[in-house]
């Protein structure tokens, strides 16, 4: 499974550090909410869905976290520990977060405003419609593959 981290540029002056965040520059979609998750307790775990379309990009903008994405046939964990590191997360991926550092603050910009009919919250259902999903784009690579063919 590809991740895929966004590097921010970092303003630094002897005041300190300041990192902006603009649709179409930074952030690779139009962004309609923001929202951030902090005081989480010792043993949480947040997520533990998919979104049929949503668009996110998830900054742990103080302590750390970890990222558990799974595609429906491999599944990855990335550490979240930098204000300078986003993790987009495109497509049809479950997520679950967990080992929430005591201070940590996770920030989430989203592509849509907040809508529980994009969300899959049942693991199975999900595997079922990411099957479908891989099994759409094998046979649309084949037919692709086969009009190339002289
Ligand atoms: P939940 O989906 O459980 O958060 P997480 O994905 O981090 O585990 O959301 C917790 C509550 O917050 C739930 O009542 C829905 C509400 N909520 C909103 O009102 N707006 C939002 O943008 C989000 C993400 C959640």
């Amino acid at each position: 499974m590809q991740i895929q981290f966004l590097d921010f540029q970092p303003h630094g002056d002897d005041r300190g550090q300041l990192i902006a965040l603009e649709e179409g520059k930074e952030i690779p979609f139009p962004i309609r909410r923001v929202y951030y998750v902090y005081a989480t307790t010792p043993e949480a775990v947040r997520g533990r869905h998919a979104h049929r379309s949503l668009r996110q990009v998830l900054v742990c903008v103080h302590g750390s976290c970890r990222v558990r994405l799974d595609d429906g046939r491999e599944r990855c964990e990335v550490l979240l520990d930098s204000p300078r590191r986003g993790l987009e997360i495109d497509g049809l991926l479950w997520r679950e977060i967990d080992h929430f550092s005591p201070d940590a603050v996770l920030m989430v910009l989203a592509s849509e405003l907040y809508d529980e009919s994009d969300y899959i919250r049942d693991y199975q259902a999900f595997r079922a419609l990411a099957e479908e999903a891989w099994k759409e784009k094998e046979l649309g690579e084949k037919e692709f593959g086969e009009e190339e063919r002289p």
